[in-house]
């Protein structure tokens, strides 16, 4: 029997809500399975640790994580705490400390769930968007001097290396080369960033030079937001920056109808370190503390922690749990224009984790 280390991380808002249910459905597949188990360790790190301690969580808070085999992170952000606190705090300095520099984004129209776009059909989009998520926009490198003055200024410098670029092109092609359709699109600004995307332009073309099976293409990111509106069915795999991805992947989420359902991981590729799986909706204050968060992201975001297990037969199980809840209009939260609770889809979707025999006693 595998026993796996998990930690779970709600951070803030319905973080504290929907990690509690993802956690309760990695218990339900336990239950019913013989070759696995999840010892869970719970980490109180986010705004309310801040206001006890002053930071979002301790100093050692990384070594505490090293030797889990994933991280289930909720969200992170505070209504009386400056976002880039919490966000450099907590959720950035697991997926720098941990070099995640790989953040994969798959996005798909679920069933039962209607997308905003009139002329795209449920097959039309299957997108998976590869955020490069160590450096680039989100650096960290920049300054602000005379603040207060009218002299004041500020900068946020993107800063692109070789590495950093090479590596999460690599993991990308590879990624497309799994899916069926071999296909990547590099999203890039090179018309007017003209120093760090035309190198990461140049890398692209050498990379694609390893991968003769996967078809390329290039694409402005601007642009690209238009193709994802327009013409869905032409984009299978998608690599892009940190930031332009972040932009790309709310759109991604939107068009396959809520943010609620969409998840992410943050995987170091090398597994040197724990990688971390989250939904991608954030705190969400305006709905906190009711149970009207949708758990799906979460729950999607489980399928991908299995799969980086290697449990792919249980990762699969899972999915098509959700699927046959989202199927189910009854159970559509309010992000889906229900009215269902937090409560009754995670039911639904532990109900069908565990299978008929568990339905019927
Ligand atoms: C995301 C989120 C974060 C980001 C926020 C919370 C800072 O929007 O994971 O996409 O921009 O990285
Ligand atoms: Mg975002």
């Amino acid at each position: 029997m595998k026993r796996y280390r998990i930690a779970t991380v709600p951070g803030d808002g319905i973080g504290k809500e929907v990690i509690p249910a993802g956690r309760r459905l990695l218990e339900t597949l336990a239950a019913g399975s013989r070759s696995f188990a999840f010892d869970f360790e719970d980490f109180d790190w986010g705004g309310d640790y801040y206001r006890r301690f002053g930071v979002m969580m301790p100093d050692n808070g990384l070594d505490e994580l090293r030797d889990m085999d994933a991280i289930l992170f909720g969200s992170a952000g505070d209504p009386d705490i400056p976002d880039h606190i919490t966000l450099w705090g907590l959720r950035l300095k697991i997926c720098q400390g941990f070099d995640q520099y790989a953040n994969v984004r798959p996005t798909r129209i679920l069933p039962g769930i209607d997308t905003p776009l009139k002329r795209c059909g449920p097959k039309d989009l299957d997108w998976v968007i590869v955020r490069e998520n160590t450096e680039g926009e989100y650096a960290g490198v920049g300054g602000r001097v005379h603040q207060g003055q009218p002299i004041e200024a500020a900068t946020d410098v993107s800063m692109m290396t070789r590495v950093g670029v090479e590596r999460v092109l690599r993991y990308a092609f590879e990624l497309a080369r799994s899916r069926p359709r071999r296909q990547l699109t590099v999203v890039t600004k090179s018309n007017a960033q003209r120093h760090a995307m035309v190198m990461w332009d140049e890398i692209a073309h050498e990379v694609a030079a390893e991968f003769p099976d996967v078809r390329w293409d290039k694409e402005l990111v601007d642009a690209m937001t238009a193709r994802m509106v327009n013409r869905p069915a032409s984009i299978d795999t998608v690599v892009a920056t940190n930031l332009h991805a972040d932009i790309l992947s709310d759109l991604a989420a939107a068009l396959a109808g809520s943010l609620g359902i969409a998840p992410t991981g943050n995987i170091d590729p090398q597994r040197r370190y724990p990688s971390m799986f989250e939904p991608i909706h954030g705190s969400a204050f305006d709905i906190m503390g009711q149970g009207l968060a949708n758990p799906i992201g979460t729950f999607w975001s489980v399928v991908m922690l299995l799969e980086h297990l290697g449990e792919a037969e249980a990762a699969a199980r899972v999915m098509s749990a959700i699927e046959q809840v989202t199927a189910n209009r009854a159970l559509h939260t309010r992000d889906l224009g229900g009215d269902a609770t937090l409560q009754q889809v995670t039911d639904a979707v532990c109900a069908a984790v565990a299978g008929p025999a568990a339905k019927a006693a």
